[in-house]
């Protein structure tokens, strides 16, 4: 075939990688399967089931019975969005507990919303205690606090006792941003009373980038229905999705229904595992990939009791490019790991070991790589 300038293009070759970075991680090969079916129109009453089978699997891996569940068209940032869009009113306060980039998302997002947008920080790879938390609430009077569960900049699992209690007690909705926690940390959003959380396909749950699960409680929808304003983005807008992905059944959008395919797999294989044993299995996977490293002389960012199974940042050890490094890793032995974002840009390694992907093979694997290559970059 000839494109415009004359030259031949020839069919697409994908290399093979291995996914050990802060995602996408590798998708199952039952997912994979699942998306190369030809698509069904998407009111066919086949995929009308497959909807609600969705929802209902996501519904279980959360932990909720959130009425309102379902997967946005978009990636994890489309449901971030969502969050924000459909419950804040421009000029409420919106507080973002920030410690890592991912809260820095929200509040770009939050004040795009015009919302009047206050912050707590952490330095990147601490997590709040919920004094801190209590005397936020406290100080600013939010009507929504948003932060993210498992920030997968910096490697921390926010604990998550107490929190929704506070966000209840001085009257304020709660966001979570599970993107990193969704299918392989454990998550209880009603027992935590969150009120709104979104996710992604691409690490914990093992399918590609391109559906953002996203939930809301009775609490988050009473708001929806008492806004002043419409809310101020169509696609996001959960009043109008909920009459395609509620009874009604009515067009909104083209539904990605081959993702949908993907993702009801990719649930169904974490429900037949089982979620504590999924749970299980990336506790288990991590700490074997900290006492490796470790015992390799390297030192891990974030304490162990605050540490996320899903995201490990490694110290880049003095005298060594990490971007090098990894970069060979990628080029030489088609593994990917990832270097630090903001504020550890050029300090840490992050290595995911995410759904599928966590496995011992894979820790075993990254360790002898680390073990063998890392001395040749050593100035
Ligand atoms: C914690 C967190 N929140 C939000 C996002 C945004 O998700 P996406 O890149 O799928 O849009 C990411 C992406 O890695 C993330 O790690």
């Amino acid at each position: 075939m000839l494109n415009t300038s004359g030259t031949t293009i020839s069919p697409l070759s994908v290399p093979q990688r291995l996914l050990l970075g802060p995602g996408p991680s590798n998708s199952h090969p039952l997912v994979l399967e699942a998306l190369s079916n030809q698509p069904v129109g998407h009111l066919d009453p086949f995929y009308i089931e497959l909807m609600a089978e969705v929802q209902g699997l996501l519904r279980e891996v959360w932990q909720t019975s959130n009425r309102l569940t379902l997967p946005m068209s978009g990636t994890g940032s489309a449901a971030m969005e969502a969050t924000l869009a459909n419950v804040v009113e421009p000029g409420e306060t919106v507080l973002v507990a920030v410690k890592g980039y991912f809260g820095n998302r929200l509040v770009d997002m939050a004040s795009r919303y015009r919302a009047n947008v206050r912050t707590i920080n952490k330095s990147w790879g601490e997590v709040f205690s919920l004094e801190e938390i209590e005397e936020s609430l406290i100080k600013f009077r939010p009507s929504v606090l948003a932060l993210v569960h498992a920030e997968t900049s910096t490697g921390v699992c926010q604990p998550m006792i107490g929190i929704g209690d506070l966000c209840r007690k001085y009257n304020c909705l709660l966001i979570l941003d599970t993107v990193t926690s969704l299918g392989s940390v454990p998550l209880f959003l009603d027992e935590w009373k969150v009120d709104l959380a979104y996710s992604c396909s691409q690490k914990g749950l093992s399918c590609p980038p391109g559906l953002g699960p996203f939930t809301m409680n009775d609490r988050a929808e009473e708001k929806l229905s008492k806004r002043i304003g419409s809310v101020p983005n169509w696609y996001l807008d959960v009043s109008l999705l909920n009459k395609y992905w509620g009874s009604d059944r009515v067009y909104h959008h083209t539904a990605p229904v081959n993702m949908n395919f993907g993702i009801r797999e990719a649930l169904r294989l974490i429900v037949e595992e089982g979620l504590e044993n999924t749970w299980n299995r990336h506790k288990v996977n991590a700490e074997q990939l900290w006492k490796g490293l470790e015992s390799l002389g390297l030192s891990l960012h974030v304490e162990k009791d605050i540490r996320l199974a899903t995201l490990t940042t490694v110290k880049i050890p003095e005298g060594i490019d990490g971007k090098k490094f990894a970069l060979h890793l990628l080029n030489n032995h088609g593994v990917e790991i990832g270097g630090g974002l903001g504020d550890l840009a050029g300090k840490v390694w992050r290595i995911g070991l995410m759904g599928f992907n966590s496995k011992k093979e894979n820790v075993d694997k990254v360790l002898n790589l680390f073990d063998s290559e890392l001395s040749k970059f050593k100035s």
